[in-house]
């Protein structure tokens, strides 16, 4: 079964999608593993950091896109009785594979406008009056909630090692249901005290929803890790290495990746050319710093899978 990552911060404009993308290309690309980027934004940066608009725009007019399978999950949610005869589209219907010509490279297409959140609160609030007396409009909503994207994903699930998710900025449904459905969290981050607040905020986010989550023990997210990618005229100045200093007081040093993304005018060019650095110019700065750190990536999820396959084994060893 494929393991799910999550790439967010509540700040934007920190490097999420340009991780999302490059560390989705260089597992396929090198360590020829397989890997589905899905796009969660509406601002759509990871599909066109992939396709072109034209390409996006073809796929859009066929209901190639994330859209159609949240819709189709809000229209299936929201029915009493299923339609037995109605086609359920998967990942694997609309999915872009080989994306940049990369074996192995899959991409589920973002959209502009991926559900209408009155529409969402309407069906919510109906159902819960209809169909689930015993429980309240929240209860309603949280088990929605926790089904969205885990249900989008489960189908394709065993055709991955890797499904990466580029989450939006802030903190929107699709989000809270995508850390709900993630086995890991990348958190990219600038060294820079706004930045600092970003991953704060979404710790305590993150525990929250551990907490709301709790009796159903459905949330088994980790911290992979943070990413600091430096900011443009970045120097290893003692301000940002302090500001780096002050995240490191509050998380292990395995929780920080010893691997910085320089900045590098040919990350941002690639994104011109509608494909990562990683492929455009993979002898660059930045390029080398994602294969280096694709590498530190594979060595902390094998430990903290080891980890958990450990402490799952000393249950069983408990129970006997
Ligand atoms: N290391 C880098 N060097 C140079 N430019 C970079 C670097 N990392 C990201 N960029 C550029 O900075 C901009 C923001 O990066 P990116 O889109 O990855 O951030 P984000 O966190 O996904 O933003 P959002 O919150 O809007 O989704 C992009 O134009 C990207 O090309
Ligand atoms: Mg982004």
């Amino acid at each position: 079964m494929g393991k799910v990552i999550a790439t967010v911060n509540m700040k934007g404009g920190v490097g999420k999608t340009t991780l999302t993308v490059n560390i989705a290309t260089c597992l396929a690309k090198i360590h020829r593993k397989k890997v589905l980027v899905v796009d969660l934004d509406t601002q759509i940066s990871a599909t066109l950091s992939m396709i072109s608009p034209a390409e996006f725009a073809k796929c859009r007019k066929e209901n190639r896109t994330l859209r159609h399978l949240v819709s189709q999950a809000i229209t299936r949610y929201g029915v009493q009785v299923e339609d037995p005869e109605e086609k359920v589209y998967q990942v694997k219907d609309i999915v872009i594979p080989h994306v940049c010509k990369v074996q192995g490279l899959d991409l589920l297409v973002g959209d502009i406008d991926l559900y209408d959140e009155f529409l969402v609160s309407e069906m919510l609030y109906n159902r819960s009056l209809l169909y689930e007396e015993k429980q309240t409009f929240q209860q309603t909503w949280s088990k929605f909630e926790q089904g969205l994207i885990r249900g989008i994903l489960a189908p394709a699930m065993k055709n991955y090692d890797y499904i990466i998710l580029d989450c939006a900025p802030g903190y929107n449904l699709i989000t809270r249901s995508s850390i709900i459905t993630s086995d890991f969290y990348l958190m990219p981050a600038r060294p820079e005290p706004l930045s600092v607040v970003g991953i704060q905020l979404l710790e305590r986010r993150i525990d929250k929803l551990r907490e709301v989550y709790r009796e159903d023990n459905t949330i088994n997210i980790q911290l992979l890790g943070i990413v600091f990618s430096m900011s443009a005229g970045f120097t290893l100045s003692r301000y940002y290495q302090k500001v780096m200093d002050r995240v490191s007081s509050d998380f292990s040093a395995a929780q920080i990746f010893k691997t910085k993304i320089p900045n590098d005018v040919n990350i941002a060019k690639a994104v011109d050319a509608f494909i990562p650095v990683s492929i455009s110019n993979p002898n660059s700065g930045g390029a080398k710093a994602f294969a280096e750190l694709t590498v530190e990536l594979l060595k902390k999820l094998e430990v903290s899978l080891g980890k958990k396959e450990q402490t799952s084994r000393l249950s069983l060893v408990d129970l006997e």
